[in-house]
């Protein structure tokens, strides 16, 4: 979807890349955002930081008020390129300690709540900066950047999702078990997309592309000709 309206070309341009995980939007939407020379928002990044404090200060994750007050001021920035993204919270680096599995799982609790989700919208809109973003999360094609000029839903089967999780996990010599990750990913799934408020779906304008059987490489290429067709570069 190209744009045309006078508030859209007012805007920085958006592409966004949506998905559940383990889809490799992330990878490719730091590649595309890297190519581009265009900024980059983990969206899921922000949710995990949320995570990440509420494990840190035990909190009970229902208590929305003090992490509504937490998102409000959130003070999250993504330093360097690709797989060198470093995610700073507070000045902290946090890339490390907001990828643990039990981390995806509170961030995809609390995420579940729409003040949570409303006190991070802003944040998320700063990053629409010149020359561009690349943003990857759940909602960012439908709600977070509807006006988006390229929309993009990565989908892939549960059982190579859970395959990739292994991978990476056990590249960096973690013990994992392929029917866990798989049983977790399917819980998250449904967490994700049965949620009230922003759940994960593609928009009506988005482009599917399932990667179950493509390679890292294969699906940049494709997003890079999609990148030229909407006329972005
Ligand atoms: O993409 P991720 O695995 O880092 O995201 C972690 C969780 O955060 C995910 O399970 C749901 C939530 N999330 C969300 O609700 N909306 C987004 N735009 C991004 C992530």
């Amino acid at each position: 979807m190209i744009n045309t309206g006078s508030e859209a070309q007012s805007k920085p341009a958006v592409i966004t890349i949506d998905g559940p995980s383990g889809t490799g939007k992330g990878t490719i939407a730091r590649a595309i955002s890297n190519w581009l020379g265009w900024h980059f928002l983990d969206s899921g990044a922000l949710y995990r930081v949320l995570g990440l404090v509420a494990t840190r200060d035990r909190l009970d994750i229902s208590d929305e008020d003090y992490l509504v007050s937490v998102a409000s001021n959130l003070d999250v920035s993504f330093v360097g390129m690709e797989d060198r993204t470093k995610v700073y919270h507070n000045g902290l680096d946090c890339t490390l300690a907001i990828r643990t599995e039990e981390c995806g799982i509170v961030a995809s609790r609390i995420a579940v709540s729409p003040a949570i989700r409303k006190a991070l919208l802003s944040k998320q809109h700063a990053f629409r900066l010149n020359p561009g973003l690349v943003a990857d999360g759940r909602d960012m094609g439908t709600v977070v950047f509807p006006d988006a000029n390229l929309q993009i839903f990565m989908t892939a089967s549960v059982e190579e999702r859970a395959r990739r999780r292994y991978n990476q996990l056990k590249e960096k010599e973690i013990c994992a078990s392929l029917a866990d990750l798989s049983r977790d990913i399917k819980e998250r799934d449904e967490r994700d997309v049965t949620r009230q408020q922003s759940p994960l779906k593609p928009s009506q304008t988005a482009v599917i592309l399932d990667t179950t059987v493509m390679s890292i490489e294969e699906v940049t290429d494709k997003v890079k000709i999609l990148v030229r067709k909407h006329g972005l570069i």
